[in-house]
Parts: structure tokens; C-alpha cells; sequence
């Protein structure tokens, strides 16, 4: 059952079906992280338009299971199970798309997020590592090997990112902030050069949704947040759409809150975490 404050902030977005598939119908597109939360929303939204699903993620059995959807649906699927944290799995990746005759749509899902203070971190070296292997140094990574295919193509690019990215980094979000904001300002920083090569990169800031990611932290069990049906709807929204971005309709409020808040902000989260420490 949905809030009042989530149909107050998170709209229900509607696809026309027929646009989606005039867009996507026919074309590869490959999404890492499909085997839960948005990326699984989106291979079942895309399976039901003749799309060939390359999906990418740990969970061997359950990209199976989706794959078998995906058939059912009409679809093609290949499936490639990796671990993104590792280099060489990413390379062995690489090598499975260089192999496929193109690629249209390139998904950067795939991600992990952490909440926790700087003094838990102190021994966690580890996670920062790993925040910046998969939400940074390999969509990096995989996209440099696939630009060809993508120019070849004249295909899109999307990250799939978060609000807080455009917001005052929040204290306890060092690792997950700084891997999301490194990998949108490397899309960013790419966008003409991809332009000029015909692909179209394109980023979607997401607020909280709804899936696994969120479900270990008890605080965000009362706060009003997406579907992931909702979030894989704007998802496809943006690939069928000229426009380079998608916020929820809020979202330059918070930004212009953040940005003239800025000092208000940082005292306010001192103060909150100040009671956390004895000096
Ligand atoms: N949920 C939110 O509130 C929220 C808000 C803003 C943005 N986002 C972004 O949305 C994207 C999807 O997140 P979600 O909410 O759908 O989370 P999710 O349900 O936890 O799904 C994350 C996906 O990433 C895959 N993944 C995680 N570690 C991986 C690894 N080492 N190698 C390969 N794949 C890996 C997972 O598959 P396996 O475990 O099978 O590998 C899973 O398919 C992320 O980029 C996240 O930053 C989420």
C-alpha cells in the first residue's frame, strides 16, 4: 500500500508500450545487476518487445529463472554470471560482448550501496574498494571495450544513479557517495565525445527505491520510496525520450535547498553526529 507522501512524490509513471516497443523492439541491450531489485524490473519490462536481454550479475540461478521469463515473453536472453568486483571477471565480460553482432543499449546498474560511520570504517579499507570496483571502475571499464559497438550502433548509454549524487555529501555515505558521483562524472565528463560518436548517454537520478539495497536499514522501513516497477518505468522513459536526464519532479528543489542550505546543512549533521562521539 503506497503513502500519501509516496503518491505526493513519486507519481505513478505510465510507458506507452507501443513507443517502447518501436524504440527497443529488435535491439540488444545488455543490463548489469538484472538478477534483482530495478535491473529485473527492467528485463521483464523490455522482454515483452522482442529485445535480445544480455543480463549481467552474481546470481547464476536467478538470471536462469529470469532468463526462462524472458523466453517465455518472446524474447531472447544470454546470460553472463560475474562477480563485477573482480577485474578478471570483468575482462572474461568483455570478452562475451565483444563476441555479440552489436549492442544498442548498454545498462549500468550493477551496484552496491553502504551506510556507515567513518569510525566503523576505519578497519573497512575494503569497502571502499569494492563501492568503487562496481559502482565506478567497472561500468568504467566496460564501457571503454564496448564504445565501439555502442558508435556502431548509434546506441545509449545509461547510468543508473542516485539523487543523493546531486545533493551535499551526507555523512555515514563516504563509500557509496564518492563511487556514484565518480562514475556520473566520468559519464558526464564523456557525454559530447559519445555524442559526437552518435551514442547517446544519459543518466537517471533515482530517490530511494524500494528493493534488497535498502532493506537492511531499519530507518528506511517508514520512509516513502519508489517501486522498482516505478523506477524500471522512468528507466524506459528516458531510453525512449530525447532528453539527456530524469529527477523526480522534486528534485531542483533539493538541489536549490542544498545548495543555498549548504552551511545550514553542515551544521545540522554535525550536530546530529557529534552525540554519536566522545571526543
Ligand atoms: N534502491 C535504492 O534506493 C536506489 C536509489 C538510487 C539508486 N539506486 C541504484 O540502482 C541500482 C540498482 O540497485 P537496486 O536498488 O535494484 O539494488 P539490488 O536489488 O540490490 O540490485 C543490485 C544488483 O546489482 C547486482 N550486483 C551487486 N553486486 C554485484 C557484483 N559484485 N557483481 C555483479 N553484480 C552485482 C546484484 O546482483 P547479484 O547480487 O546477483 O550479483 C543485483 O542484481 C544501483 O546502481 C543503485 O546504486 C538504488
Amino acid at each position: 500500500m503506497r503513502t500519501i507522501a509516496e503518491h505526493f512524490l513519486f507519481p505513478n509513471a505510465d510507458i506507452s508500450h507501443e513507443r517502447l516497443r518501436k524504440t527497443i523492439s529488435g535491439k540488444t541491450i545488455a543490463i548489469t545487476g538484472a538478477s534483482y531489485g530495478i535491473g529485473e524490473e527492467l528485463a521483464l519490462l523490455f522482454s515483452k518487445h522482442h529485445v535480445h536481454l544480455i543480463v549481467i550479475a552474481r546470481t547464476e540461478n536467478k538470471l536462469h529463472a529470469l532468463a526462462e521469463t524472458i523466453s517465455n515473453n518472446g524474447s531472447k536472453c544470454t546470460v553472463i554470471a560475474a562477480d563485477l568486483y573482480l577485474e578478471s571477471e570483468v575482462e572474461r565480460v568483455i570478452e562475451d560482448l565483444k563476441k555479440l553482432d552489436s549492442i544498442d543499449i548498454f545498462i549500468s546498474n550493477a551496484g552496491k550501496s553502504i551506510n556507515r560511520s567513518l569510525e566503523d570504517f576505519l578497519d573497512r579499507y575494503h569497502d571502499f574498494t569494492r563501492t568503487n570496483s562496481l559502482n565506478y571502475l567497472a561500468p568504467v571499464r566496460l564501457l571503454l571495450a564496448i564504445t565501439p559497438q555502442l558508435r556502431a550502433a548509434n546506441g545509449q548509454i545509461i547510468n543508473v544513479s542516485a539523487m543523493n549524487v546531486l545533493l551535499p555529501p551526507a555523512p555515514k555515505w563516504a563509500a557509496y557517495q564518492a563511487s556514484k558521483t565518480a562514475f556520473d562524472q566520468w559519464s558526464r565528463s564523456n557525454w559530447a565525445e559519445w555524442k559526437a560518436m552518435g551514442i547517446q548517454a544519459k543518466s537517471i537520478y533515482l530517490p530511494l527505491v524500494r528493493t534488497r539495497m535498502i532493506a537492511p536499514n531499519e530507518n528506511y522501513k517508514n520512509y516513502p520510496a519508489l517501486q522498482p516497477g516505478q523506477a524500471a518505468i522512468r528507466v524506459a522513459r528516458l531510453i525512449c525520450s530525447r532528453s539527456n536526464s530524469s529527477k523526480p519532479w522534486w528534485a531542483v528543489v533539493a538541489q536549490a535547498a542544498g545548495f543555498f542550505g549548504a552551511a545550514l546543512w553542515k551544521k545540522y549533521s554535525f550536530y546530529r553526529i557529534s552525540r554519536q562521539y566522545d571526543k
